[in-house]
This record gives C-alpha cells, sequence and structure tokens, in this order.
C-alpha cells in the first residue's frame, strides 16, 4: 500500500541522513524486528552495514539456514555469522533455574557480539573507516515502556545490546520506533523479506533454552526442535498461523511416562502445546485448536520423534499462566 511505501521511502530517507557515510553494526536475533531494521538499513545505506548473527543454537529448526541463506540473498546484507553453540551449551550446563538461564544466555550473547563487534570495527579501522553506529530493531511499544528517551530501549531480551562496554560505545539507530509490530511486517513484505521471516511467530531471546524444563543438552534441543518443527509445519498446513499468537513447544525433559510404540513399550518424555491467542503477550488466552489439527501434531511428534511418546495441551489462560513455561 502507498503508506507502507511511504513509510519505507521516509526512513530509508532519515537513515541516511543521519549516518551519512559512517558505517553501522547490527546484531541479527532470526526475529522480525532487527531483520526488518537490519533491512532498512541496507536498503539505505547497503554496505556501509555488517550485520552480526550470534548462532547460539537455541533457535528453531532451520531459523539459522534463513538467516545465513534466505535473508541474506533477500537483502544482500553483508553477514558474519558466529558459531557459539558449544559455549552456549558448556555455559548452560547443569543449570535448570529459568532466571539462572536467561541471565546465563544473556551475559554470552553480550560476550560473543562484543568480540564480533570488535571484529567489525577492527576491520573497518583497516580499511581507515570507523564504525559509529549500532543498528537494534527497538519498537515503539518498546521505547514506551522504557519511558521513551533515546537509547533508553533496554527492556526484555538479550538482542537488545545494552551491556557493551565503554571502549566500545555506538549510536544508536532504530528505525523501527515509530511502528508497531503489525507495521513492521508489513514493512518487511514491502522490503521483499521472505514470508518465513516476516510471519514468524514472537520467539523468547533465550530461545529453546527456556522450553526445556531441566538442563539444557544438545541431545534435547535436537528432540524439541524435531517436535516443534512439527507443531509448527501442521499449523501453518491447518492456515492458521495468522490466527494463533504463538505455540510454544515445551519439552518436560526431566518428566517420564510409559507409553507404547511400535511393539514394545517406551518410556519417554512428554512434549507441552501451548496454543496462544493474545494482543499484546501481557494477557492471552489458550487457543481452541481444531481436534483434527492436535489429533495430527500428536501422532506426527510420536511417530517421529522416538524419545516423544506422549503429548498434552495446555489450557491455561494468561493470568494465571505465562505464555512460555519458564
Ligand atoms: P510470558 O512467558 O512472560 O511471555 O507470558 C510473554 C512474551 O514474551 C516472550 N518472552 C521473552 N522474550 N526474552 C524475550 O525476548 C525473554 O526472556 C522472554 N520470556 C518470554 C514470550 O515468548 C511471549 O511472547
Amino acid at each position: 500500500t502507498w503508506t507502507m511505501v511511504n513509510i519505507v521511502d521516509e526512513t530509508v530517507a532519515a537513515i541516511r541522513e543521519k549516518v551519512g557515510s559512517g558505517r553501522l553494526v547490527c546484531g541479527l536475533s532470526g526475529g522480525v524486528d532487527s531483520a526488518v531494521a537490519a533491512a532498512l538499513v541496507q536498503r539505505a545505506v547497503g554496505d556501509q552495514l555488517t550485520c552480526v548473527f550470534v548462532d547460539h543454537g537455541l533457535l528453531r529448526k532451520g531459523e539459522a539456514e534463513q538467516v545465513e541463506r534466505d535473508f541474506v540473498a533477500a537483502t544482500g546484507v553483508s553477514l558474519k555469522v558466529v558459531d557459539a553453540q558449544k559455549r552456549f551449551l558448556d555455559a548452560l550446563a547443569g543449570v535448570t533455574d529459568p532466571e539462572e538461564k536467561r541471565k546465563i544466555i544473556g551475559r554470552e550473547f553480550i560476550r560473543v557480539f562484543e568480540q564480533a563487534a570488535r571484529e567489525v570495527v577492527a576491520d573497518a579501522g583497516a580499511h581507515g573507516e570507523t564504525v559509529e553506529f549500532l543498528v537494534q530493531g527497538t519498537l515503539y511499544p518498546d521505547v514506551v515502556e522504557s519511558g521513551g528517551g533515546e537509547g533508553a530501549a533496554n527492556i526484555k531480551s538479550h538482542h537488545n545490546v545494552g551491556g557493551l562496554p565503554d571502549d566500545l560505545q555506538f549510536q544508536l539507530v532504530e528505525p523501527l520506533r515509530a511502528l508497531f509490530k503489525d507495521e513492521v511486517r508489513r514493512v518487511g513484505e514491502e522490503l521483499g523479506l521472505p514470508a518465513e521471516i516476516v510471519w514468524r511467530q514472537p520467539f523468547p531471546g533465550p530461545g529453546l533454552g527456556i522450553r526445556i524444563i531441566g538442563e539444557v543438552t544438545a541431545e534435547r534441543l535436537d528432540i524439541l526442535r524435531e517436535a516443534d518443527a512439527i507443531a509448527r509445519e501442521e499449523l501453518t498446513l491447518a492456515g492458521l498461523d495468522r490466527d494463533i499468537w504463538q505455540c510454544p513447544v515445551v519439552l518436560l525433559a526431566d518428566v517420564r511416562s510409559v507409553g507404547v510404540q511400535g511393539d514394545g513399550r517406551t518410556y519417554g518424555h512428554p512434549v507441552v502445546l501451548r496454543p496462544v491467542s493474545s494482543e499484546d503477550a501481557m494477557t492471552a488466552d489458550w487457543s481452541r485448536l481444531p481436534y483434527d489439527v492436535l489429533a495430527r501434531i500428536s501422532t506426527r511428534i510420536t511417530n517421529e520423534v522416538r524419545e516423544i511418546n506422549r503429548v498434552v495441551l495446555d489450557v491455561t489462560s494468561k493470568p494465571p499462566g505465562t505464555i512460555e513455561w519458564e
């Protein structure tokens, strides 16, 4: 629509005005906001931008590839990928407390991002250039929540890089500061980003790390990734993506129950389906998904993921239940 074209044109002009010939760095999280922010900046100033993607190994199936391949193909952005999966797993070893997990993931993220940003700065320096700007996908609701001050957006998630050291300070460029989520998605479409990125469900910064109840291990992540991919695929096939807000799939990794799978008794883990409808995630109701969709998800997960022998449905609204289990 013409309004979206307007928003894109005006934002692109404002970015050019602000950054001039300066260089920028942007952390991509795999989420919609950072992707659209980066795509706007790329549209405005092209290869003055370098994106950094920290692969912490806690993303869902296919998401790292979407950033590394599809996003790059759609935007032509120059991307630096840091494979930090082992580092995050090591840091999370033995940890079961949800807030402890969040703290560790946030801390490691900042450290890895800092190192990558330093390399981008050094690289630019070698060409006689300076990196002056950090791009962030701050939205209007985040601005309001944090009191609205310029650069005050250090609210909830670890992709908000508020913790960089003094010798590595940038001016913030926040091209989505005036936009709501639905507008961000439309801008993303206008910029030609793939639907899988633009219409991605909200996904917490700490990722699957807070959807494994118990210790996070590589094996558990693989199990949850498979189950989650099946649930997402069936919801998409049923045309339900835009009806639900999000549908966490939660692995109860320390719980086992008896089942019969194939011709034998099993002693496997349950997963919980947590489909919710919501306007803003502050409150939510559990989604009344069609029984046949639930049945297909359950049948496929228990058939295709050997370690899972039971699928249960969370029918709690928020409040009292939060959307995530941790
Ligand atoms: P809760 O579980 O609090 O979740 O009802 C509300 C919304 O926030 C997301 N969420 C997070 N996002 N870092 C994030 O970036 C986090 O630590 C985090 N915890 C929850 C959740 O997915 C839901 O959309």
